[in-house]
């Protein structure tokens, strides 16, 4: 984990840590060179020889400014540095989360990246921060203190350290005992934020039900248990850390102790007595922070347990050698899938839909429709066969090269918090004011864009509030406008919608299908009317591929039993 996290900080980051240790260590030993000058000057006082005692008194002041110093210059490094891990690792996962394959964002896990990305990459820089700068200073002053002091007298040097390996061994032993209640914790702490993103996100539904408890009890019991993890965590720790200070003061006690018998029998001058145990606190100092730099690195490890499993989840493979399609068909051959926790699986699927012509897929609810346009998005990998575009394997198209052949209007459109032009250039980066604004034109929603008071600058909240349905997918369809992509994957709203709304969007989706391969889920008469092909999706497999007409001739088919039970609305 050390090397790891090091790895990541910046030279800037590296060049802070150093110097915040630096400063650690000047700060402890100025601290040191206080309580021996305070000696001398006591020892010059009562011996009556007063002469350099300004040159002493002066050196004094000196220290006391230079630790001040040093401390505020190692505590600021340190959270520099800090600063800087937290930064890199919150890139990192930023850049992460844009190639993981969609399975990865199960609903349960948007808590968890939430408590990642907040806590977990904050607990982060304690390690860099605190743990790492405080405690390798302290160790450093411990040596450099010991080493002459052992000179000075070994017998003492040795009663100094005498209790204290006892009390190493014990942090050591109980190390992984901590981590695994502070695993604990941090699963159920997980566990219970996800539950909340879950409530939170339903609390308007779960309005609507009033007298529904659901959720309410696993919330509470989830709390709950989060609470009784922490308190055994503490009572655990209390435990742990009072026998660790207890074997720390012993260590100290048998040194005082020993000193004063042997200065009794005048085996040890009295100032060899008193340079030990004021230069003593010190060198036991970095001992006795050694208790919370354990608990931080207990917490550490945990977060950095969960920071990687972040970082290790699967991704959508890349090809070694990718391959670029000269034309734009697509086609399914021999397709099977299915979803890891789902009975639901797609079966032997094959077609083709030739270049720029538009295929509908139909079917009742939970057949398999958007499902097939994810396979094609390698939202998920095929399980057998392969999918192709042009004759390559969408496995062997590099990735940004296959998202960037399509564009989308999906069934429950993404607006994100900003303003209407901004929800719309998402389809282009870079695109100018009059390309989005030609986008929107051609996907009929300008007029409505110029009715809103703040026009295109309109902020448009979080999930896009204010907005209708059909509104929101026509600024999704001038996305696709302004992205101008060879094929176009459209999921049409089962909902229904106002018939002004509706009007608007065949018109819209006509012209911007024209010219292009279309794969189409669709709802809508005049959309399976205008299709090249139509595919009637049932339970995971085609189970009838026509026009419309020539599937209705079949009276007993699929279709015509769709368009009976109007799955297909005129
Ligand atoms: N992420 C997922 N994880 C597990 N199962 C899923 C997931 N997404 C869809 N399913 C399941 O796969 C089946 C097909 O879903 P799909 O969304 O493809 O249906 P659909 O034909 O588009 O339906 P609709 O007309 O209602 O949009 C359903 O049984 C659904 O529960
Ligand atoms: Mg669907």
């Amino acid at each position: 984990m050390i090397t790891e996290i090091l790895g990541l900080l910046t030279p800037g980051g590296r060049r802070f840590l150093v110097f915040s240790i630096a400063g650690f260590v000047l700060y402890a030993l100025t601290g040191v060179a206080m309580s021996l000058l305070v000696l001398k000057i006591l020892l010059d006082v009562t011996g009556g020889s007063a002469s350099g005692l300004p040159t002493l008194w002066g050196l004094l002041f000196l220290c006391l400014l230079v630790k001040g110093g040093a401390n505020i210059l190692a505590d600021l490094q340190k959270h520099y540095a800090g600063f800087d891990v937290v930064l890199q690792l919150r890139r990192r996962i930023v850049r992460r989360l844009k190639t993981f394959s969609l399975g990865f964002y199960t609903n349960e896990r948007l808590g968890e990246i939430g408590v990642i990305i907040h806590k977990d990459v904050d607990n982060m820089e304690m390690v860099v921060g605190h743990i790492w700068t405080r405690m390798v200073a302290d160790f450093i002053v411990s040596i450099l203190l010991i080493v002459p002091l052992f000179l000075l007298d070994p017998i003492m040097g040795a009663l100094m350290l005498s209790t204290l390996p006892a009390a190493l061994l014990l942090l050591g032993t109980e190390l992984g005992k901590g981590r695994r209640i502070e695993e604990e914790n941090g699963d159920l702490l997980a566990n219970m934020v996800s539950l909340f993103v879950e409530y939170v996100k339903g609390i308007p539904l779960l309005r609507a039900f009033s007298g529904n408890r659901f959720l309410d009890d696993e919330l509470a019991e989830s709390a709950r248990g989060v609470g009784l993890c922490s308190e055994r965590a503490s009572r655990y720790r209390a435990g742990m850390l009072a026998r660790y200070a207890f074997l720390l003061d012993m260590a100290f006690l048998v040194m005082a102790i020993g000193g004063i018998v042997r200065v009794w029998t005048g085996a040890l001058p009295v100032l060899s007595y008193l340079i030990f145990v004021l230069v003593g606190r010190e060198f036991y100092k970095p001992f006795g922070a050694m208790e919370t730099h354990w608990l931080n690195y207990l917490k550490v490890t945990d977060s950095y347990a969960r920071i990687k499993s972040l970082l290790d989840a699967p991704v959508v493979k890349e090809p070694v050698r990718p391959r670029t399609p000269r034309c734009f068909d697509v086609s399914f051959d021999h397709v099977s899938f299915s979803y890891e926790r789902d009975g639901f699986a797609m079966r032997d699927i094959s077609f083709t839909v030739p270049e720029r012509t538009m295929t509908a897929l139909v079917g009742e609810s939970g057949s398999g429709k958007t499902t097939a346009i994810h396979l094609l998005l390698r939202f998920w990998d095929v399980a057998a066969g392969a999918i192709r575009i042009g004759g390559v394997d969408i496995r062997d198209m590099s990735y940004d090269e296959l998202l960037g052949s399509v564009s989308i209007v999906m069934q429950n459109v993404q607006l994100f918090a900003d303003s209407i032009e901004g929800n719309i250039r998402i389809g282009k980066d870079g695109a100018t004011r009059d390309e989005v604004i030609e986008a929107a034109r051609r996907a009929r929603i300008h007029d409505f864009i110029m009715s809103l008071p703040e026009g295109y600058a309109t902020p448009v909240g979080e999930n896009g509030v204010g907005l209708s349905g059909g509104q929101k997918q026509r600024i999704s369809i001038a996305r696709a406008f302004l992205k101008d992509a060879p094929i176009l994957l459209l999921d049409e709203m089962t909902s229904n919608v106002d018939p002004i709304n509706e009007a608007l969007i065949q018109e819209a989706v006509s012209e911007l299908a024209v010219d292009r391969t279309v794969l189409v889920v669709a709802h809508h008469l005049s959309t399976v009317r205008s299709a090249d092909q139509i595919l009637a999706f049932r339970g995971g497999s085609i189970v009838q591929a026509g026009t419309h007409e020539s599937l209705l001739e079949d009276a007993d088919g699929y279709y015509s039993a769709l368009w009976r039970k109007a799955e297909i609305r005129k």
